[in-house]
């Protein structure tokens, strides 16, 4: 966790409540965090679900992990620091943006339980909705699909700490939703999000 450095610092109340930021924007915000092996599918099921939302009329926003790291993150490499700093930073936005009334998806590999659990803890304190969400499968499916050929190099030592192969992924133990991408079809993922979604009623 981050120590507070700033002092001499004061929180500056608004006006608006979450219960009017609701009623204005027709869902509650949340946060979706997916969290999963490189290739398990978090990516591919957060489009899906993104633009299943807004075609619903709902608002909702993507962050992927390969993204966040070409911007915001882009001082930061895959050390188990920089990993813990990536997904913090990643947890404060998607608390903001689901502040907002927005319904945020974070896509991260975010292996280790600890730093999820921060996330977690982050939402919990400002009373946010939080779904950790289990994109789950096997490694050898993930190696097999391996879209950006990095498992490839991985295995080759030219990548050196990747996940899965030489560095470490912690299985969340208790997921809100575990998702089997080798059994089920995007859509069916994304379909059980939006199902999570109007059973916890953020979406109606
Ligand atoms: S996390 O571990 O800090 O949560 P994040 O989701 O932001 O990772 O980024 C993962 C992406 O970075 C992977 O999908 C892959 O494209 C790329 N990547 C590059 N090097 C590594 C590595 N050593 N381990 C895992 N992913 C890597």
């Amino acid at each position: 966790m981050a120590d507070q450095v700033a002092t001499n610092i004061t929180w500056h109340e608004g006006d608006i409540t979450p219960e009017m930021r609701a009623s204005n924007m027709g869902q509650r915000g949340a946060t979706l965090w997916l969290t999963g092996l490189s290739g398990s599918g978090k990516s591919t099921v957060a489009v899906e679900l993104e633009r299943m939302l807004l075609s619903r009329g709902k608002h909702a926003y993507r962050l992927d992990g390969d993204n966040i790291r070409m911007g915001l993150n882009k001082n930061l490499g895959f050390s188990a620091e920089d990993r813990a700093e990536n997904i913090r930073r990643i947890g404060e936005v998607t608390k903001l943006f689901a502040d907002s009334g927005m319904i945020s998806i974070a896509s991260f590999i975010s292996p280790y339980k600890v730093d999820r659990d921060q996330v977690r803890a982050v939402h919990a304190e400002s009373e946010i909705p939080f779904f950790e969400i289990y994109v789950a499968c096997p490694l050898e499916e993930a190696e097999k699909r391996d879209p950006k050929g990095l498992y490839k190099k991985a295995r080759a030592g030219e990548i050196k700490g990747f996940t899965g192969i030489d560095d470490p992924y912690d299985e969340p133990e208790h997921a809100e939703l575990v998702l089997n991408t080798h059994e089920q079809t995007v859509q069916e993922s994304a379909k059980a999000l939006l199902d999570l979604l109007e059973a916890n009623g953020i979406v109606s």
